[in-house]
């Protein structure tokens, strides 16, 4: 039954079935409420691909950390600045991430899935919330559902954080969770920088600007599907924070972002992580560079995992187009409190850029 809060907000009370354990009962037939719209299944895959049609991929090595500008790190910073601007996604190496805490995380996270249901339900997500397994973002009973089993972590600043849903099982996880974590983070300050750069600012402005930044986690474990073309792995949505960093196993592809009116796969990279503008940098360029509304679909054969690093400003801050970004440019979004923009995104179902609604200037006719 679904009942509604006074926020507005429609609050599932009934469980959502989890979809691990659906599909090892083998059904028939494909629960109604996984099967998608005529217009929202998954059409087949493009191909053959263009290379040019290939998400851009930027070498953080060729960026170099020291201030000197040579040729090799402008020739880098102008792929960035195209990969922001055009693509709104790209896929980074040489990113300084070690790879073997890249590989033991995945394994954990995989061994977490794997995990009987009595176990990972001793972490449950409750109805219309965020943190722990389970279903975020469902709020009615008519929503479509997605063929996936979520896991999610709120990690920094501190307030953030529910001990209480960090796994003890496998032994391990939380530990390189952490180690995770903390080198995906200082990813994330260093591809800020050089974003910053990209758009004439000094590389300190948006760390400086973001205060106490929040990061938090979701791991996101699709189950292979008999009825690929049915279903939808993740619906399309772009991400509210400024900056998003997923790590995909290489074994199946599933990712898809909108390119010019079609969906495009995001092959995956040996040791390469995905990156993608947020709505929170949309907003903050004055839409120079580009939150795109990407989706997952799922496989016939194949299972699928990816981790996905959500990294935004503190809660505190204001905040809006920056001045500079806009000059003589008409301005496209308002300034609001982040905290506010991201209760709104969290209390309300996935549904491809409507989110960014909240930051936009109403012009009355
Ligand atoms: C997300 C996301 C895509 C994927 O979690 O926000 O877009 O491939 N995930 O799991
Ligand atoms: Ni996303």
């Amino acid at each position: 039954m679904a009942t509604k809060d006074n926020s507005d907000t429609a609050v599932i009370q009934g469980r959502v079935e989890d979809v691990q354990e659906l599909r090892r009962s083998q059904p028939t037939v494909i629960p109604a409420r996984y099967v998608r719209d005529g217009n929202e299944r998954p059409s087949p895959a493009l191909s053959p691909i263009l290379p040019s049609m290939d998400v851009p991929v930027i070498d953080l090595s060729r960026l170099g950390s020291c201030s000197s500008k040579t040729p090799e790190h402008e020739s880098e910073m102008a792929k960035l600045a195209a990969a922001c601007e055009g693509w709104g996604f790209f896929q980074v190496i040489n990113h300084g991430v070690e790879h073997e805490l890249l590989e033991k995380m995945e394994k954990l996270a995989k061994e977490f899935f794997m995990l009987p249901l009595e176990e990972k339900e001793k972490y449950p997500m409750p109805p219309g919330g965020i943190q722990g397994y389970g279903h975020a973002f469902v709020f009615s009973e008519e929503q479509k559902l997605d063929w996936c089993n979520m896991f999610a972590l709120g990690l920094v600043p501190a307030f953030v954080r529910k001990p209480e849903l960090w796994p003890t099982n496998p032994p391990s996880f939380s530990e390189t969770l952490e180690k995770y974590s903390n080198s995906i983070r200082l990813l994330c300050e260093t591809l800020l920088g050089f974003i910053a750069e990209s758009l004439g600012l000094r590389r300190s402005f948006f760390n400086e600007m973001f205060g106490e930044a929040v990061q938090a986690v979701r791991m996101n474990y699709y189950p292979p599907c008999s009825w690929p073309d049915l279903v939808l792995g993740l619906t399309p949505h772009s991400d509210g924070s400024a900056l998003t960093v997923l790590q995909q196993d290489t074994a199946s592809v599933g990712l898809q972002i909108l390119k010019d009116g079609a969906w495009l796969p995001v092959h995956p990279i040996t040791n390469a992580l995905v990156v993608n503008v947020g709505d929170t940098l949309e907003v903050l360029t004055n839409g120079k560079y580009k939150s795109v509304e990407h989706r997952a679909v799922t496989n016939r054969e194949s299972d699928r995992l990816s981790l996905v690093t959500f990294y935004a400003p503190s809660y505190e801050i204001e905040l809006g187009p920056v001045p500079e970004l806009v000059n003589d440019k008409a301005c496209l979004y308002r300034r609001y409190n982040h905290g506010e923009y991201s209760r709104h995104y969290i209390t309300n179902k996935l549904e491809g850029k409507k989110r960014l609604d909240f930051a936009q200037i109403q012009t009355s006719l």
